[in-house]
């Protein structure tokens, strides 16, 4: 018979573990001012090629920033930072694997594809969040409207 501390011990396991949890927190919603950027600034000069990426959380969007990577000559993805995977512990933020190649959560180590944010390792198991871009003459824009 499973006694009620041994009860309450399993549930800490699966509520504060790395292990996969299928009944984790959602990602926090919030609300940001849209951010614009101009691509001709030198800052920028990474999002001018396809594949190229900027961690953009100096200008203050999302929960803990974003991080933008260009798909194609038209097309951005916009990056919510706050780890998918038990995002409100302190740690759960993502970052640019210093590869160059994708994104990790350093945390418990979940590595997440630039290409669409779905996890390749580690705990997570949702995606992390994207919110819409425009992309118009040299100018991106970012909006807190989650697309995914
Ligand atoms: S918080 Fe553990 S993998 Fe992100």
């Amino acid at each position: 018979m499973i006694t009620q501390i041994s009860k309450v011990l399993l549930l800490s396991f699966f509520l504060f573990s790395c292990d996969p949890n299928l009944v984790d927190d959602p990602i926090p919603i919030v609300n940001f001012d849209e951010l614009v950027i101009n691509l001709s600034f030198p800052d920028y000069i990474e999002l001018n090629r396809e594949g190229g990426y900027k961690d953009v959380s100096d200008l203050g969007g999302g929960v803990r920033g974003i991080i933008l990577y260009r798909i194609s000559s038209t097309a951005f993805v916009a990056y919510e930072k706050n780890c998918s995977y038990t995002p409100n512990e302190a740690c759960a933020t993502v970052e640019v694997h210093s590869s160059g190649l994708f994104m990790i959560d350093p945390c418990c180590a979940s590595s997440f594809n630039f290409s669409d944010g779905l996890p390749t390792g580690g705990p997570a198991w949702r995606p992390l969040r994207q919110y819409r871009t425009q992309f118009n003459g040299n100018v991106l824009t970012i909006t807190d409207e989650i697309i995914n």
